[in-house]
């Protein structure tokens, strides 16, 4: 077995005197850098789900799994070094670096996340398991003789990491969602709503203006200019006959001549058309939310 290998089983397996050796061996420092890596990828495949995946969400998370673990790293280091340290406390960065580094070893399951219902377990699992390497790492390489004091330094740590991969996960998970859809070519869910029944795409696009019964008073009437179109008077302003034809060309194209500049009215045929692919479908959801107006109309 090599000795990469045998360490790294031994790092994963707790076992105090490979971390010891990997403290005094200068030139452990690339292979404890693999073990990041490694470990970083591991949790970026695993955050995937199965049959989904892209190189780019891969990269991401990898990356912020890598920032993250940096992160850890260097509080870690500043907690151990500066605010409580033994006596005996010399501070090598270097050590510690290749101590902590290869504390990620167990980190490299994180690749069976990607099992069905696995990520929540493996996840938890791997963190605990890697505190508690972090802990013998830290341990070995500030040279404490209490354990508590390890533990000490390495809960403040994570607990700052956790935050700090928080706020990661705020800054880069719009950007995600994006490469998402890009990646499947649909929409994200929230965007469009999949039913084509035409109450349901009412209610989701039309009812924030018009009101769930179309008499122009949804939620954000009040904020309009122009007031929302009492849309149950239809066939009444048309002599009795609802307008299908006139209704599902103002909601496609919007007015033909606009009167006064455009109108406050979304035009939904290009809305519909820039969220789906598929024309006939665009057609079928307005011809179905028309139907769904029709039957509004006050008698
Ligand atoms: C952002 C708010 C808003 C949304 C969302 C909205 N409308 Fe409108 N709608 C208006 C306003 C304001 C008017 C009146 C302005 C005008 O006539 O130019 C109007 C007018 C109309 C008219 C014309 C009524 C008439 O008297 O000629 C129809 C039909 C209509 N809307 C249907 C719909 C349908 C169907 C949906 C959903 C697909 C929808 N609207 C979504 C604001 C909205």
């Amino acid at each position: 077995m090599s000795t990469f290998v045998r360490r790294l089983l031994g790092a994963a397996a707790l076992d105090a005197s490979v971390y010891e050796e990997v403290e005094a061996d200068q030139a452990a420092t690339t292979q404890a850098l693999a073990v990041v890596l490694l470990s970083s990828a591991a949790a970026g495949i695993g955050a995937q789900e199965l049959g989904e995946t892209s190189p780019a969400s891969v990269a991401l998370f990898s990356t912020i799994a890598l920032i993250a673990w940096m992160g850890w790293a260097f509080v870690t280091y500043e907690i151990g070094v500066r605010l409580l340290p033994e006596p005996e406390t010399r501070s090598d960065p270097g050590e510690l670096l290749r101590t902590i580094g290869f504390a990620t070893a167990p980190g490299l399951l994180r690749i069976f996340a990607l099992l069905p219902g696995a990520r929540v377990p493996v996840f938890a699992l791997t963190a605990v398991w890697m505190l508690v390497a972090m802990i013998l790492a830290v341990r070995q390489a500030l040279d404490y003789k209490s354990t508590g004091r390890a533990i000490g330094v390495c809960a403040l740590g994570w607990v700052l990491s956790i935050v700090f991969a928080f706020v990661l996960g705020l800054l880069f998970g719009p950007s995600l969602a994006d490469a998402r859809q890009r990646q499947t070519g649909g929409p994200t869910p929230a965007l469009i709503n999949p039913s084509l029944y035409g109450r349901d795409n009412f209610e989701f696009f039309c009812a924030p203006c018009h009101g769930l019964q179309g008499r122009g008073d949804g939620p954000i009437a009040a904020a309009l200019k122009t007031p929302p179109a009492d849309l149950t008077k239809l066939a009444t302003k048309n002599g009795g006959v609802y307008p299908r034809q006139q209704v599902e060309e103002f909601v496609t194209n919007g007015r033909p001549v606009p009167a006064h500049g455009t109108t406050a009215m979304p035009v939904w045929g290009p809305t519909f058309r820039s969220l789906e692919p598929s024309d006939a479908l665009v057609k079928q959801r307005i011809a179905n939310v028309v139907q769904y107006v029709e039957s509004l109309q006050l008698k």
